[in-house]
């Protein structure tokens, strides 16, 4: 089978994997589409090869996370031939560049009416990232002051369309260009983050989603509420995502979520809630693809099709 796997810190294409079997309660899936994203640079990288050690990870395919495509296997849940999308584990199992993955049924979904593939693989990570700030970590769920730092990228579009279903007033930090598009997306206010940074900003943020990675509590502690909260996107030591801090909340979703995912399945289908894609390759072209993927001023997600 065809995959795409990591030789030297480089992801590399190979067309001579072999086909994982599915275990017990997994299906065997044919990935149609899967999303270029951040997390694979880092893996390739080797950032989480402590944690792939950790969990005695031993896929040949290391990066991919969410993907869209079609059951091959009989599931208890999930019939042949059903479109399907979802997230795989962030750390264990298969990774979705690869021509077929197995998975566990809990961690994925059906395609909802009207969706292509290319637009559902676009779609777990930034529903379930958002859905998991707004459900279990906000302090309360409707009428939230929030800024959303990164708003244009591939979490921040769902967690503005996210946070507008729930009628929280949107602040959104967004790359160059995309200030009318994250408006029509729900945003109150958007700014280019090159023009107005976050000392230029006043407020009282009940939760600050930093999407970008660059900033710290410290940052942000002046324009929380009193019980406000700071989500950085990926929490660590540096950054006060890892402290006790009252005004920090951890952010980690390890997988895939089918009552998650099935939970938009109305916004999705009355286009209440829209995939947001910046490009489309092939898997061929991922060298270009991931080139893209490292570039300033993207919306949304970039695809990469079998
Ligand atoms: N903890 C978790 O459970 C979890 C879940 C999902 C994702 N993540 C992590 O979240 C991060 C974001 O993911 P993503 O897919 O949304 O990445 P992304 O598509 O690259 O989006 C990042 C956004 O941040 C913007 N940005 C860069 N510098 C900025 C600055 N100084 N001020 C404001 N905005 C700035 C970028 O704009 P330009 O491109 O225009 O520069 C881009 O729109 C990744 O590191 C990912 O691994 C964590």
């Amino acid at each position: 089978m065809k995959g795409l796997i990591v030789k030297e810190k480089t992801i590399t294409y190979n067309s001579d994997l072999k086909k994982p079997e599915p275990g017990k309660g997994e299906v065997l899936i044919k990935v149609h589409s899967a999303s270029a994203n951040p997390y694979d640079m880092e893996s390739a990288a080797g950032i989480y090869d402590n944690y792939f050690k950790e969990y005695g990870f031993d896929q040949a395919v290391q990066t991919g996370l969410e993907f869209s495509g079609i059951i091959k296997t009989q599931g208890n849940k999930f019939n042949i031939g059903e479109r399907v999308y979802g997230y795989a584990h962030l750390i264990t199992g298969c990774k979705t560049h690869a021509e077929y993955i197995t998975l566990p049924e809990e961690y994925i979904s059906a395609i909802p009416t009207g969706l292509s593939f290319e637009e559902a693989a676009a779609l777990p990570i930034g529903i379930l990232t958002s859905l998991s700030i707004y459900e279990d970590l906000a302090p309360k769920p409707s009428d939230l002051n929030v800024l959303i730092i990164g708003a244009s990228g591939g979490v921040g579009v769902y967690a503005t369309q996210l946070a507008k279903q729930r009628n929280h007033q949107i602040t959104a930090l967004v790359g160059k260009g995309h200030v009318e598009f994250l408006k029509e997306l729900g945003a109150h206010k958007a700014y280019e983050y090159v023009e107005k940074s976050l000392n230029d900003l006043e407020g009282n943020y009940d939760l600050i989603l930093d999407f970008s990675t660059r900033f710290t509590l410290d940052d942000c502690r002046s324009l929380l509420s009193a019980s406000g909260k700071f989500i950085p996107a990926l929490p660590d030591d540096q950054n006060g995502g890892t402290s006790e801090d009252q005004h920090v909340a951890y952010l980690m979703v390890m997988h895939g979520d089918t009552n998650r995912l099935e939970s938009v399945e109305t916004l999705l289908t009355s286009k209440s809630l829209v995939p947001v894609i910046e490009e489309v390759y092939n898997f061929n072209n991922y060298n270009e693809a991931f080139r893209h993927l490292q570039k300033s001023g993207k919306r949304g997600r970039i695809i990469l099709n079998w």
